[in-house]
């Protein structure tokens, strides 16, 4: 599994709601040391009974001056404080993604669209023909500002890959903005994090953050239409793949699949996972998947295909790791 943990921040933007996360979580476990303190110091030196010190019974204004100073006067500025903070946190992340000084209305580099449950990636920053359309693994060139435009086909979903950003949400009929930059190479686990459906716990995602070359020869790649099988099980595989349902709800550029229902397919074998991130790509998985669909993500518009024989199955899933 991929870390994902938001107190080891990978990019600017993660690191400054770390440090105001690490903030709020050492003062907070301040204040409560401080008042298990003073509990047990109450309880030791207790005198008296309840009644007499009642605020409205207490004799001195020591009383009155505890309440006024712990209950209301140190709360309301350590409030006002962390609420000062917080939305200066929230104002260095403008969603409309456009408050640049270079380039004020910069367009998005890359479109994500939510699906119950997978996440549709287009490259947009290439001529109109060239565009690219992947699924669940987005690939982006390391230290460079990303922004990536966030829209939803159907419910109510959220973007968050915890070291690289806060969530935000893709909302049907909005336009939402984000801007993640990855100091590092490596990868990035997300999550969608608004509920959106039985499957919503499988709606992960997969950041890929390469070096700038290293990124460009896997946009070029991937770019290309599908190459056609040279091996003969690939190519029954490829002949199975069109002629039943796959080709009605997958799209395989180069080929004539064209369905929209499910991720584009023309390089599934280059992918490292599988299902929005809820399987690793291998052998084992991808003929699982295409077999038992509802029985690993119930609910999901992937079917359990049943009608092949272990041949079929086999030249199916030789021919969809061949695209790479
Ligand atoms: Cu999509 Cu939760």
């Amino acid at each position: 599994m991929i870390p994902s943990n938001i107190f080891s921040p990978g990019g600017p933007a993660a690191r400054q709601i770390a440090a105001f996360g690490w903030l709020t979580l050492i003062l907070f476990s301040v204040i409560t040391l401080v008042m298990w303190l003073l509990i047990l110091w109450v309880s030791a030196r207790r005198r008296g009974t309840l009644t007499e010190h009642l605020p409205w019974n207490a004799r001195d204004t020591l009383a009155m001056r505890w309440i006024f100073v712990g209950g209301l006067a140190v709360p309301a500025i350590v409030l006002t404080v962390l609420f000062a903070l917080s939305l200066r946190t929230m104002a260095a992340f403008p969603l409309d993604g456009g408050h640049d000084e270079h380039d004020e209305h910069r367009p998005p580099a890359i479109r994500v669209t939510g699906h119950q449950w997978w996440w549709e990636v287009q490259y947009l920053r290439s001529p109109e023909d060239q565009q690219v359309t992947t699924a669940n693994e987005i690939h982006i060139p390391v230290g460079q500002p990303i922004d990536i435009e966030l829209v939803s086909r159907d419910v109510i979903h959220s973007f968050w890959v915890p070291q690289l950003h806060g969530k935000v949400d893709l909302v049907p009929g909005m336009i939402n903005r984000i801007r993640i930059q990855a100091d590092r190479a490596g990868f990035y686990g997300g999550q969608c994090a608004e509920y959106c459906g039985t499957q919503h716990a499988h709606m992960g995602l997969l950041i890929a953050a390469e070096p700038a070359a290293q990124f460009e020869r896997w946009l070029t790649e991937q770019r290309k239409p599908a190459t056609p099988p040279v091996e003969q099980e690939a190519g029954l595989g490829e002949q199975l793949f069109m002629d039943h349902q796959c080709s009605l709800c997958h799209t395989v550029r180069g080929t004539d699949a064209h369905g929209q229902v499910g991720p584009d397919l023309t390089h599934i074998g280059s992918r490292h996972r599988l299902a929005a991130n809820a399987f690793p790509n291998d052998t084992a998985h991808l003929a699982a998947w295409v077999t038992h669909a509802q029985s690993l993500k119930p609910g999901s518009q992937m079917p359990s295909l049943t009608a092949f024989d272990g041949e079929q199955l086999r030249a199916l899933v030789r021919y969809l790791q061949e695209l790479h």
